[in-house]
Order: structure tokens, then sequence, then C-alpha cells
């Protein structure tokens, strides 16, 4: 059930960055959250679109977000610039954690842009711990980068601050290189900057020791009208439907199940999370991790098809 938040303010976080505060509207505390938590937030106009919640856990009093404008995209963002949200109730759902930050010895964060909305209370939180850490942040220009003193206060000696405008592309070789293998490596950022930080974990570190979030989906093997036929069997119903090429999966069980949840439809927010009883998914979000895209526990159906003929989902 979607929570009704009131925006308490709006603050200008930096060039073309809104920060949204959100309070329960009765005063009372707010549910729990840990580092890397989204929120679904839906928007006056009906849109939905998930936001990292870039405050402090400890505060129980209020979420704080992050919202780049991007005047090229869906307008979602455009929406909450242009909007005078303070007094609103919006419809939340959520806190979700799909970025959850894991215990190692030492941890690199590497943001880019917005990316370093679900990084800063990861910051927070292993600072305080005392863990070694360090952060590369980049971004267009200096005055374009949300957050830079709340960061330096947590450690200003841990933190490479890199504006493309004057000091060019974030190193990543020099920061990847030579970590020991108990390191905890997270990053947020632009398609680009994932693609490139992977290309290096894959080479330099033991698996798993890399997590990654997007906020747009990457680039998959095949469009959807390429994919082929298959059929899902829906086990509590015993129903059977063809998925045909082209069509998605979640289109195809929505007919048959309309209560079936989604938000994004894109595979990165993991509402469509659908537990898969048999069959092969050919999984095309950047939701799962590959060990838990390789046991086939569960899938995106907004995005995911199947590599056997017939996949049996828990619906
Ligand atoms: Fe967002 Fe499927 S609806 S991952």
């Amino acid at each position: 059930m979607p929570r009704r938040l009131l925006v308490r303010e709006t603050v200008p976080e930096a060039d073309g960055v809104l920060g949204i505060v959100l309070v329960d509207p009765r005063g009372t505390e707010l549910p729990p959250w840990e580092p890397g938590a989204h929120l679904e937030l839906r928007l006056p106009s009906g849109r939905t679109r998930h936001y990292s919640l870039s405050g402090d856990p400890q505060d129980r009093a209020a979420y704080r977000l992050g919202v780049l404008r991007e005047p090229g995209g869906r307008g979602g963002s455009d929406e909450l610039h242009t909007t005078p949200l303070a007094g609103l109730l919006l419809d939340v759902r959520g806190p979700v954690n799909r970025f959850p930050l894991v215990p190692a010895e030492r941890y690199v964060f590497i943001a880019g842009g917005i990316g370093i909305t679900p990084i800063l209370p990861m910051v927070r939180q292993v600072a305080a711990t005392g863990a070694d850490w360090s952060l590369l942040y980049g971004g267009r220009t200096t005055t374009s980068m949300a957050y830079r003193h709340e960061l330096a206060s947590l450690g200003a000696e841990n933190i490479t601050i890199v504006p493309e405008d004057s000091h060019g592309l974030l190193n990543l070789d020099r920061v990847l290189s030579g970590l020991p293998e108990s390191t905890a490596v997270y990053c947020c950022g632009p398609d680009g900057l994932i693609r490139a930080v992977e290309e290096r974990c894959a080479a330099l570190l033991p698996t798993g020791a890399l997590h990654v979030e997007r906020f747009a989906a990457a680039p998959g093997p095949a469009p959807r009208s390429e994919a082929g036929a298959f059929e899902v069997e829906l086990r509590r119903s015993g129903r059977v439907l063809r998925v045909e090429a082209g069509r998605s999966l979640l289109d195809v069980v929505r007919g048959a199940v309309p209560s079936v949840t989604s938000s994004c439809e894109q595979g990165i927010c993991g509402t469509c999370e659908t537990k898969v009883l048999g069959g092969i998914p050919d999984h095309r979000d950047t939701v799962l991790s590959d060990a838990e895209k390789e046991t086939g526990n569960t899938m995106m159906i907004c995005v995911g098809r199947a590599r056997s003929s017939r996949l049996v989902l828990d619906l």
C-alpha cells in the first residue's frame, strides 16, 4: 500500500538538482531504511518514478531525495522541477533496497553525476564505522555536483572530486588497480561509467566485488521484437499462455492476472520480480546480480523472456 507523504520543502542541491524533503503529514516516524534504498513516487501527473534516498537513515522524521532535471528524459524530473511541490501530498511506496551495502574491510565508491544520491548515505554509514573507504566522484562541472560539502564533512581526505570541464574523466584504473580482495566496489551513475567500471572489475577483482545501480536500462543483447515466442504456465491457475515475439511477458501475464504489479517496465526497479518454478529465464534486467540470474529463482517479467520453450511462474 502506498503511504501519503507531505513535501515539507524543496531545496536546490546543485545546478539542475532539486532536493525534496518528505515527511509524514501527522508527524509520525517514517519506516526505517538502509543506504542504497529508493522510494517510488507517484507524481501529481500520475507518473511513477524511483529516486534513491540521499538522507541519513538515523533521521526517521524525513526522507530526502535528490532529483536531476533531465530535459530530454521521460518527463518525470521535469515535472518535479517545474511543479511547486512544497505542501503537496504524494503517494510513496517503499523504501525498497536493491543496492544494499555488504560488509567489507574496504570500500571504493564511484559516483557519476546524480549517481551520488545512493552513495552519500553509504559513505556516511561506512565513515561512521571506521572502515577504510574512498570515493571517486565525477560530474560535468563543480556546481552541478550535489552534496559536495556534506561529503567533505564525512572525510575530505578520502574523496576525489572530478569535474569533467576542468579535470577530464575519472581515472578508474588508478582507483581500481591493486585493491585487496576484501574490497567492495559500489558504482552508480551513467551507463557508460558503469560499463567501464564493470570491465575493469571483471579483470581485476573477484566475482561479486562490484555492486552497481543503474538509473536506466542497459542496452540489452537483443531488442524485444527479435526475441522468439515461448509459453508461460501460471502455476496457481494452471493457465498456459503464449508469449509471441514482440510482446512482453508482463503484458501477456497481465491479461490473465490483472493484479500483477509493475512500475519502471525497464528492468531497473524490481517491482515485477516473480518467482520462477520451472524453465530457464532469459534475464534482461539490471536488478538481479549475475549470481541471482544464474540460480534463476526469480525474474523481472517486464523485460525477461525464456531460454526454454516454457517458463513456469508462481502466479
Ligand atoms: Fe521495474 Fe519490472 S517493473 S523491473
